[in-house]
């Protein structure tokens, strides 16, 4: 890594201390950060140890200094500040959901491949050594022919109407919370690890608490139920929430075809379940016996447990590794991954407001940018 990568920050909450740790074990100069206003952005200078800070984002952009700007702000912001980085030539890593239209994240998956500029956005769960592990697998057809996916991704800190936070509030956060901020992980997850494409779906929304501490009306869904059919035939069930009770950030896929199954739960990442009718295996993170893939993206060795800041320099890296080199590695969720979930997403809205199965129109849904940037 050039030590000196320049690393522009937005916001200074979660995420962009997740972020900033990442940059600096990758190698990168935290140059400089914009926060929500001038105190805060101070104090997350300070925190995270970045060398100064903005008044604004204009002035960020003007810093030749900064290479990349990571984009950790509260949803609706996302494609104002995305496209502004792209608009100043500079490579962007812009937070999940990439926008909270389709509209918005084709805009700027377009955007980014005219400028040429690096575009990427942090579905990190793909950077579990054994997520490689288990898409390897299925690529090799250990599973047979796919028959059925049932995914999760539970959560309890909105658990009671006293608890809030702008995510609730759809003028920060757009039409969807909890599909746009956790079911987008888990689409990635499944359509990452199977190759295969939700091609139509159908859902439910619930909002348990329909007014909260501080918010009048809460117009965003607590809880989504799906069905979804993919382009192999296969079927599945998927269930996000943020109100089920013990649950902390429960992403877990079982993945079944008609030779075994795989069973991966990013809380306990260092396992993988490969279940078979006779016996089942529980695949250990072994560099020496995983796939390329998986092996490269084991930080320590086994039995010194790797978890989710790991993933998210292996993310990070990898984007750093695109911006240096103008090879974008196998698996780095771009723009275009962005784009995909938020196509879902407004689908498992559709579908939630209109009681209807949704179809997804593959040609625009599969939209890639270039493998080999100029
Ligand atoms: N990839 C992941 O695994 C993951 C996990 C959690 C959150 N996220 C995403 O990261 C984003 C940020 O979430 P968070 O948990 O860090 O939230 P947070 O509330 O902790 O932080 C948001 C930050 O944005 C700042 N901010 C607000 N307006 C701003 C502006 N105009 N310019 C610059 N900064 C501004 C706030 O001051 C705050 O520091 C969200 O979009 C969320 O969906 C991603």
């Amino acid at each position: 890594m050039t030590p000196d990568l320049g690393v522009g920050m937005l916001g200074g909450g979660f995420m962009a201390a997740v972020h900033s740790r990442a940059a600096r074990a990758a190698g990168a100069r935290l140059v400089g950060l914009v926060s929500g206003d001038a105190e805060q952005t101070a104090q997350a200078v300070a925190e995270l140890g970045f060398e100064r800070g903005y008044a604004s984002l204009a002035e960020l952009l003007a810093d030749p200094a900064i290479d990349v700007v990571h984009v950790c702000t509260p949803n609706v912001l996302h494609y104002e500040q995305a496209m502004a980085v792209i608009d100043a030539g500079k490579h962007v890593i812009c937070e999940k959901p990439l926008a909270v239209t389709a509209e918005q994240a084709d805009e700027l998956v377009r955007a980014a491949a005219d400028a040429g500029v690096i575009a990427a956005v942090p579905f990190a769960y793909r950077f579990h050594p054994l997520v490689r592990e288990a898409r390897a697998r299925v690529q090799a057809g250990e599973l047979g022919q796919l028959t059925m996916v049932n995914g999760t991704y539970l959560q309890d800190w909105l658990l009671s109407a006293m608890d809030n936070n702008w995510r609730v509030d759809a003028k920060f956060v757009g039409p969807s919370r909890v599909f746009a901020d956790i079911g987008s992980h888990l689409v990635d997850l499944i359509e990452f690890i199977t190759g295969d494409r939700i091609e139509t779906l159908t859902a439910v929304k619930q909002t348990v608490f329909p007014t909260r501490e501080g918010s009048a009306v809460v117009t965003t869904e607590d809880a989504v139920a799906l069905s979804v059919m993919f382009r192999s035939g296969a079927i599945g069930t998927l269930a996000v929430s943020q109100v089920v009770p013990g649950q902390k950030n429960r992403l877990r896929v079982e993945i079944a075809g008609t030779e075994a199954a795989l069973e991966f739960d990013q809380e306990d990442p260092e396992k993988l379940w490969l279940h078979r009718r006779s016996h089942a295996e529980r695949i250990l993170r072994e560099a020496a016996y995983l796939s390329p893939d998986a092996a490269r993206l084991c930080r320590v060795p086994s039995g010194h447990p790797m978890g989710f800041q790991d993933a998210f320099n292996s993310f990070v890296a990898d984007v750093y590794t695109a911006i240096e080199t103008g090879c974008v590695p196998d698996g780095l969720p771009t723009f275009a991954d962005g784009l995909r979930a938020a196509r879902l997403t407004e689908a498992a809205m559709a579908a939630a407001d209109s009681g209807r199965w949704v179809a997804l129109n593959p040609n625009v849904a599969d939209l890639k940018i270039t493998e080999k940037v100029a």
